[in-house]
């Protein structure tokens, strides 16, 4: 089951009342709330309001150039409306949503957003390590200043590459918060191997994660975006996709992966044409490899452990040789950190004049030609 007709009319409803409300080019948070107000703008949505356009043009004619706290609309919900309250860092009020946000890249960048003052949404396949991240990225927040006001981070389990749980998800961040503003398509899997062993079961687990789940999440997100963009063209969004360098070039062994990559490029590059007349810039961030994060340098499965176990790297007798190996490929001598990567995303979201690009962040291992 996909969402629902009501569920629809709220993902439109709620992205056009915070473009429309929106004061000196700031976006209102805006909360689906189950309690009526006496204090409401009530307003009727004629039969047969059903696009984008049409749902903001007649709020755009309720409202009249007011700015309601709450605004009810009839037979779809109401919405409490509030300064995002944040006023300082890169994303101050503005929305993400980081998929595979739980650990990894994916973790480092949910955390880089909120300490820039973002409304952030961690999606995660794997509930326990995403309460967990959860409950961190809250302690950085401090209290909701304003009651009834939704808290600044939440947490949503699901697979990116099933279509029904993107949309459940999706629409509770808007529930929560909305709209979105930033959608960071990161969640990603790996599994290396030999063309002539790889099996089918690894290629298809590879490819859904990481091709198909990004398109997933695209299609679930960019109405949102595009319903704000509808209320106000000067309403403009981001869709990342963390790619990897094996998105610019062959990795050896490793087909499956970079093949996911290269694909998702065709996909960013596609996308980023379509959505153009949506506002949404399309991009993809390509690190090298992220030799402390879990991935790596997990004791038990990383890679590190596995190569030296599997006897990969000629003469290395510690992880830490291996290691070394492995640096001494990148001229700048080190692995990519979230860190870099943060300063792509900021790149790309105020870069106004670049859309459907292949940002590469690998210490120069690998260059565009
Ligand atoms: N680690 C690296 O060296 C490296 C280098 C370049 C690019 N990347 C890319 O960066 C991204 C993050 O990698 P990482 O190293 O942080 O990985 P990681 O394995 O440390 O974390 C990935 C997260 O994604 C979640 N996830 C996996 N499948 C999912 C699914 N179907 N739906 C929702 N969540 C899912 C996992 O539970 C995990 O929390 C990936 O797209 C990866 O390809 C990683």
């Amino acid at each position: 089951m996909s969402i629902t007709a009501k569920q629809k009319m709220i993902n439109l409803v709620a992205p056009a009342l915070r473009a429309l409300l929106a004061e000196r080019g700031l976006l209102k948070i805006v909360h689906l709330s189950g309690d009526a107000a006496e204090t409401a703008l009530k307003v009727a949505l004629p039969a047969g309001t059903e696009s984008a356009e049409a749902v903001a043009a007649e709020l755009r004619k309720a409202l009249n150039g007011a700015v309601p706290p709450v605004v009810e609309v009839e037979g779809v919900g109401v919405f409490r409306v509030f300064e995002p309250g944040v006023k300082h860092g890169r994303v101050a009020g503005r929305i993400a949503m980081v998929t595979g946000g739980a650990q990894g890249f994916g973790l480092g960048i949910a955390q880089d957003l909120v300490a820039q003052g973002a409304y952030v949404a961690v999606l995660d396949v794997n509930p326990a390590t995403t309460a967990k991240a959860v409950e961190e990225l809250k302690a950085m927040t401090g209290r909701s200043p304003v009651p009834g006001m939704p808290p600044r981070v939440i947490g949503l389990t699901a697979d990116v590459a099933s279509a029904e749980a993107m949309a459940a998800a999706v629409h509770e961040t808007v529930c929560a918060f909305g709209g979105l503003d930033l959608l960071v398509a990161n969640a990603g899997v790996l599994r290396a191997g030999s063309v002539k062993t790889l099996s089918e079961k690894d290629f298809d687990f590879v490819t859904t994660v990481n091709y198909k789940g990004y398109f997933v999440c695209v299609q679930a997100a960019a109405p949102v975006m595009a319903a704000q963009h509808a209320a106000d063209p000067a309403v403009r969004t981001d869709i990342i996709q963390i790619n990897s360098k094996s998105g610019l070039e062959g990795s050896n062994k490793n087909g499956a992966y970079a093949g996911s990559k290269f694909g998702s490029i065709g996909l960013t590059q596609s996308f980023a044409m379509e959505l153009v007349a949506d506002g949404i810039k399309v991009n993809a961030i390509c690190p090298g490899n992220f030799f402390d994060g879990p991935l790596w340098s997990d004791p038990d499965k990383g890679l590190f452990v596995q190569y030296l176990r599997t006897g990969k790297v000629p003469g290395a007798r510690t992880i830490a040789e291996v290691r070394k190996f492995y640096e001494a490929k990148v001229p700048m001598g080190r692995g990519c950190l979230p860190a870099d990567v943060m300063k792509a995303i900021y790149y790309l979201v105020d870069q106004e004049y670049e859309t459907g690009q292949a940002l590469p962040v690998t210490g120069g291992q690998v260059m565009l030609n």
